[in-house]
């Protein structure tokens, strides 16, 4: 295992995305929780990232001395390597010259962290640093400068710590990859033996002598995370897991049934079906605030799904599908942004019930869980499927929401994803879905005026969620959709298409 020290830079999850696709395990430490998470698991090695701050100024984050004498080897990457410097009696101070993006590394040293490389060799690296190392600690030795960094790399070779001025885990940083390899395989020795087998092995192990006799609880949605946790949760209790799924009247057209066969008929789940749609859509009715909306959505949830679980005796755990990603978040030094939007649909669940939570995924990222979903064999129609949020279509029903509305939308939407599906499109866009909107244009059919609803059709291409781009979806397939939808769904009148990005818009119109 290698342990990454989060010193809280923007690029902490990419060091753990690409020792994991190393295959070597890893987990991130925020950095005053890091020294007890390394006497705990004893990892083969640490690396320490980045970090907005300067050494150098008061309160800036740091760690105990101790680290250096473990004698289990580090890597510094920026701040994280100007931490190294100053626990070990080096200075670090403002750089006489700043570096921000690519510079060229020369290798002095083409052993172990550049094994690979020729000495004296270049290689484009990319930097992001206003301070810079003024002196090493005494018997460190150079391995490679920059034109504006004297110390680019080195190690104290006494002891197996290295740093690094630039970051090896940028794709900029054209072989980024091997300097960390180098680190992971002949450095700290670890094997590449990280596997989905190996994962499932344990976890359902682990699962087993944690829950022992008693039951688990699931809330399965029909999403990937959910349904994957479940399968895994079969894998190691079989029978003992029971799965609740709720029906809260705002989901696709069909999608209730869909999700129920798959997971009755091909994945042997006992599943429990709530159609609870009466009771949500009551609620929602008039509300046209969308986190009122979303808020009413969450406690009506967790009140259908308490009742649903009232009945079942032995049940101790709650499971759920958080993912690594979600962690890593809430336990980040600067803790996550803002919350622009609340999407954590059953915060509060597990207290409320008095239940053992079960994360089973909370060390995986998002495609490692479709990995592990494949290994599993669950079936590609949920593991492939786009993202759908929680408080479901009544977020894209924007203004009050009623069942004709959601009927108009529903229909819009089908015609949006079949026609993206017989265009061969659906996997390359992260989201494709429908909106309806509150408000009434004209139009002409046939000889008679109309005046009827709006539909926007929203596209876009995303990674993680963060950042996304609106679809440049080509003209025929808008074109098809904005006919389809006019001329089969009564009333409607009017299809736009959604150019914006996000930011500044959001995904979702709500
Ligand atoms: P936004 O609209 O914030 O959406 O750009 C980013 C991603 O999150 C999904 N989303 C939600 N998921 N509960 C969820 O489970 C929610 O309340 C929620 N709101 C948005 C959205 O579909 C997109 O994939």
């Amino acid at each position: 295992m290698i342990l990454i020290v989060d010193f809280g830079s923007q690029y902490t999850q990419l060091i753990a995305r690409r020792v994991r696709e190393a295959r070597v395990y890893c987990q991130v430490q925020p950095f005053d929780r890091a020294l007890r998470a390394l006497e705990e698991e004893r990892p083969a090695g640490v690396i320490l990232s980045g970090g907005p701050a300067s050494v150098y100024e008061a309160g800036a984050p740091s760690i105990d001395a101790k680290i250096l004498d473990y004698g289990i080897p580090i890597l510094g990457v920026c701040y994280g390597m100007d931490v190294v410097v100053q626990l070990a009696g080096g200075t670090v101070g403002p750089a006489p010259r700043r570096e921000y993006g690519p510079a060229d590394l020369r290798i002095d040293d083409p052993s172990d962290l550049f094994f690979g490389f020729g000495a004296g060799q270049r290689t484009p690296v990319w930097m992001s640093h206003g301070d810079g190392i003024e002196a090493l600690p005494s018997g460190w030795e150079v391995l490679g400068r920059s034109e504006g960094s004297p110390f680019a790399a080195f190690t104290d070779p006494a002891r197996r710590i290295f740093g690094v001025q630039f970051h090896p885990e940028v794709a900029h940083t054209a072989r980024g990859r091997e300097v960390l390899e180098n680190f992971l395989y002949r450095i700290c020795h670890c094997q590449p033996d990280w596997t989905m087998e190996n994962f499932i092995q344990t976890e359902t192990e682990r699962i087993r002598a944690r829950v022992g006799g008693r039951r688990v609880l699931c809330a399965l949605s029909g999403g990937v995370d959910s349904t994957v946790a479940a399968a895994l949760l079969h894998r190691a209790i079989g029978s003992r897991l029971v799965c609740v799924f709720v029906d809260n009247g705002l989901l696709r057209a069909g999608e209730a049934e869909d999700v129920l066969r798959t997971f009755r008929e091909q994945m042997d789940l006992d599943v429990r079906a709530v159609d609870a749609s009466g009771e949500f859509l009551e609620r929602l009715a008039g509300v046209e605030d969308p986190e009122r909306k979303r808020r009413i959505i969450g406690a009506t949830f967790i009140e259908v799904f308490e009742r649903a679980a009232a009945d079942l005796t032995d049940v101790s755990f709650l499971a759920q599908g958080t993912l690594y990603p979600d962690v890593i978040e809430s336990v980040s030094w600067k803790g996550p942004a803002a919350t622009i939007k609340s999407h954590h649909n059953v915060g509060g669940l597990p207290e409320r019930m008095r239940l053992a939570l079960i994360e089973p995924l909370r060390e995986l990222f998002k495609d490692e869980v479709r990995t592990l979903g494949s290994a599993m064999g669950v079936p590609p129609a949920i593991l492939d499927r786009h993202p759908f949020p929680g408080p479901g279509l009544a977020i894209r029903v924007i203004g009050p929401v009623s069942p004709e509305r959601l009927d108009v939308l529903r229909k819009a939407d089908v015609i949006v994803l079949d026609e993206i599906r017989r265009a061969g499109l659906y996997d390359d866009v992260w989201q494709a879905f429908a909106v309806l909107l509150p408000i009434r244009t004209v139009g002409v059919m046939g000889d008679e005026r109309t005046y009827e609803n709006t539909v926007a059709v929203r596209a876009v291409q995303c990674v993680d969620g963060m950042t996304a781009d609106w679809a440049r979806l080509p003209s025929e397939v808008l074109a098809r959709i904005s006919a389809r939808i006019i001329n089969e769904v009564r009333g409607v009148n009017r299809v736009v298409y959604d150019i914006s990005s996000k930011p500044p818009s959001t995904i979702e119109w709500e």
